[in-house]
């Protein structure tokens, strides 16, 4: 029982991190960057046109602020534990720290519905705008092999092949245009998503320095072209598009008004999550006591203030109403007049770009996370391996590559985004409480940043999560239920006693 609440000592984390073999080599913009380079990808490229359309209207703008408001308090928790705790297992480490083995375990399977899934949903959304860019310059990928297996794929006169909806039948209808004499497919495997999980794994296998140079430039490229798209779009802006700001209610509850920008923040949520991944390259990082806190605020704060000026240029250029698409910002391009279609071409490349950065960064986080718990016994030693001249968890790496290329190959996106949703923010609700537990508990470790007005702060960060996650579907929910439970079943068969075996031998 009392391995259940054994909590590892901070002077232990210490000692294991100075024997990890990892190198130490990022700088604060390094790692700003990666934060950057997590956050801003599927979130507003993808889902931010379908929240506005379907749930929230031009008021998408308080889903963001809703949402950001959450992770701005989570992110100061993060930030507290990161430098005083500047070691490679993020949240999970934190949870061992403070609240004993099984919440650290927990937290720590929990994370693989953050990083490995996210990978493999962003890998999805990266495929899409790769098809999409390709057909712009005449190039047609076979759609067996661009889409999840057994997705049924038609082909629509003008759009080209699109994933069988409900709306999208609605819509032909509409037309006039029957489905039944449209060409159709079926989905095999998705290999650009594939691909992209691929290349992204072997980077980060060669080397942190490496990766963290490719992302600085996939990063580089996507806030150049965020900002050139805000700056242009913010002259097309027709006002009355705001008009009614918050549409009023369908009489269903998330769809519009306020249950509807509640929604709507649910969705978005995704958009932010990422930040928390600059903690986990943190026993990578030269100074990470001051840099940590750094790299989480900065790219959070960066990311935010972007989210909002371009949530207000989309519903300025183009109606809510249509914005339910999956490139919802080469729309509002579109909707600049055909003078500026040299600029669809470049967002694509940007979000293509930017969407490779978050599949990176989420492929980064995951196998530290694997190293840390395999340092502690809670998984099998190989997980801990550093590949003698790269100094990578190579095995973790390609473990967690290769699971994230099976689930994007095969499995459809929708099933996966709300899971990453909510696995991350009971990540977050643990931390935040994590923060109050351990001022209690330890109160004279050395904390180089200190998260403001505790409790209140991570209170209000655990509270605003839990409402979020009480949004979401029921079938997610069930979904998280289930995977905690293999993950208990595997705690209490393996886990816990391979641990107290290392912790005797130690
Ligand atoms: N925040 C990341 C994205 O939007 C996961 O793609």
């Amino acid at each position: 029982m009392k391995n259940l609440f054994y909590t590892k000592p901070v002077s232990q984390l210490h000692e294991d991190s100075t024997k990890s073999g990892l190198k130490r080599s990022l700088s604060r913009l390094n790692l700003v960057s990666i934060g950057i380079g997590g956050i801003i990808g599927a979130g507003i490229f993808v889902l931010s046109g379908q929240a506005a359309a379907e749930y929230a209207g031009p008021a998408i703008l308080i889903s963001f602020l809703i949402s950001g408001f959450a992770c701005a308090m989570a992110g100061l928790c993060y930030a507290e534990f990161a430098s005083m705790i500047p070691l490679a297992g993020s949240a999970y480490t934190y949870a061992y720290a403070t609240m004993g083995e099984l919440v650290a375990w927990v937290i720590g399977w929990d994370l693989i519905l953050e990083y490995l899934f996210a990978a493999s949903t962003v890998a999805v959304g990266w495929a899409s705008y790769v098809i999409s860019f390709l057909k712009d310059i005449g190039i047609i990928l076979p759609p067996e092999y661009t889409t999840a297996m057994g997705t049924k794929m038609i082909f629509v006169p003008q759009s080209g092949w699109q994933a069988y909806s409900e709306g999208l039948a609605t819509t032909l209808a509409a037309n006039n245009i029957d489905i039944n004499t449209l060409q159709a497919c079926i989905g095999v495997i998705n290999v650009p998503a594939m691909f992209i999980v691929a290349v992204s794994t072997i980077i980060l296998i060669i080397g942190i320095k490496e990766s963290a140079n490719f992302n600085n430039l996939m990063v580089a490229l996507k806030l150049i072209v965020i900002v050139a798209f805000i700056g242009i779009g913010y002259f097309y802006i027709n006002t009355d598009n705001w008009h009614p700001f918050i549409p009023e209610n369908t009489g269903k509850t998330g769809q519009f008004g306020w249950s509807g920008i509640l929604r709507g923040a649910g969705v978005i949520f995704f958009a932010y999550i990422g930040f928390d991944s600059v903690s986990a390259a943190a026993q990578e990082s030269k100074n990470p006591q001051k840099d940590m806190p750094i790299g989480i605020m900065g790219s959070l704060g960066v990311s935010t203030l972007l989210y909002i000026a371009m949530a207000l240029v989309l519903t300025g250029i183009v109606n809510y109403k249509e914005l339910g698409v999956s490139d919802p910002v080469a729309l509002a391009v579109d909707k600049m007049g055909t003078d500026m279609i040299w600029l669809r071409y470049i967002i694509k490349i940007a979000a293509i770009a930017g969407l490779s950065s978050v599949v990176l960064v989420m492929l980064l986080g995951q196998p530290r996370i694997f190293f840390s718990m395999a340092q502690d016994g809670l998984l099998p030693s190989f997980f801990k391996t550093i590949h003698p001249k790269f100094k990578t968890p190579y095995i973790s790496t390609i473990i967690t590559g290769v699971f994230a290329m099976v689930i994007a190959g095969l499995l459809p996106i929708n099933l996966l985004g709300e899971l990453v949703s909510i696995g991350t923010l009971l990540a977050f609700v643990i931390v935040c409480i994590g923060i109050i537990v351990l001022r209690k508990t330890k109160p004279d470790i050395e904390r180089p940043f200190r998260t403001p007005f505790v409790p209140l702060v991570p209170i209000l960060g655990a509270v605003a999560c839990l409402f979020q996650m009480v949004f979401l579907p029921g079938d997610t929910w069930l979904r998280l239920i289930i995977w905690l439970a293999i993950g208990m079943l595997i705690y209490f068969f393996y886990s816990k006693n391979n641990a107290e075996k290392l912790r005797n031998l130690k």
